[in-house]
């Protein structure tokens, strides 16, 4: 079974409770991180809980810890878990209060901290790709906040699961934004196409990191707004996360994007994102 935290507690999954008046429960009031785990190491960890700082500041919810206590805590699920590689998922809600949608005058914030198991996507899923399908984005205005209150997301992604894909592809005003729980790249003749960060996605790490990756060896990148029809008819289309690296995307809406198959781009940057990877799990490099 495995541990996790709970407001100051280290304890079973099974065990772990919290008040049926919680405001995450009841309101969707909260935010949220999921942090890939290699090797037992945590990738980007600092970058992970400086967004998550953010997206604290931009519900008006005080940080409960310290990056030294969330680093401790964090690291003490991970030496629990009986998994090398796993994601950790953090989330801060405001807490139990009576239900009134104002914020309590006395808050006492849940923290709960959990491990699951993290496998790499298959290499049939790397080598063939995903097919992903397209809808209008319909979620707030601030969607830079990595908040719990996920159900225009669970929505959206459920489109793609009931056309049996991996994948919603969001567009705003005729431009893309990103997926349902990923972010969208695009490649036109060599050229990485990333819109850039504003109000309207969320700022990935993994996004942070293929940039870097790119920029890295060379290869051309445009951060601009990319348009609807330049997605359509992009050579490659590439989605991003912490659980899902990067994939390419190999189909959209029933069309096949480029050729339909991963393309040179992308085996470049899968290939160089597994190096950086690993270099971090050796502990070469400090990521
Ligand atoms: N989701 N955009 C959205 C809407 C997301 O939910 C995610 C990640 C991303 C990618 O961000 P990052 O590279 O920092 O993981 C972009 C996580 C994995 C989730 O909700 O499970």
């Amino acid at each position: 079974m495995p541990l996790v935290y709970l407001n100051g507690d280290y304890l079973p999954l099974e065990e772990a409770r919290v008040s049926v008046l919680d405001r995450g429960f009841v309101f969707g009031d909260g935010v949220y991180e999921v942090i890939p785990v290699y090797d037992r190491r945590p990738f980007r960890l600092a970058e992970h809980l400086a967004r998550l700082q953010a997206s604290l500041e931009g519900i008006r919810l005080a940080n409960p810890h310290t990056r030294a206590e969330w680093e401790g805590r964090i690291l003490r699920i991970v030496e629990a878990a009986e998994w090398e590689d796993m994601g950790v998922y953090l989330q801060v809600t405001r807490g139990p209060a009576p239900r009134d949608h104002a914020f309590p005058k006395q808050l006492r914030q849940t923290v709960f901290i959990m491990a699951s198991p993290l496998t790499a996507p298959p290499r049939a899923l790397v080598e063939e790709g995903v097919c992903a399908v397209t809808a209008a984005d319909n979620r707030w205005l601030r969607c830079d906040i990595k908040a719990i209150a996920l159900l225009p997301n669970v929505l959206l992604r459920q489109l793609a699961a009931d056309a049996g894909c991996a994948e919603t592809i969001l567009i705003r005003d005729g431009y893309l934004t990103e997926g349902a729980a990923s972010n969208i790249f695009a490649v036109k003749d060599g050229v990485v196409l990333a819109p850039p960060k504003s109000n309207l996605m969320l700022p990935g790490i993994t996004y942070d990191v293929v940039l870097e990756i790119a920029r890295g060896q060379g290869i051309p990148v445009e951060v601009r707004p990319v348009a609807e029809a330049e997605v359509r008819a992009a050579d490659e289309l590439w989605l991003t996360s912490s659980t899902k690296e990067v994939m390419a995307v190999t189909r959209l809406d029933g069309r096949p994007v480029g050729e339909g198959r991963p393309g040179p781009v992308f085996r470049a940057m899968h290939a160089a994102y597994q190096v950086f990877k690993h270099t971090v799990m050796r502990g070469k490099a400090q990521a």
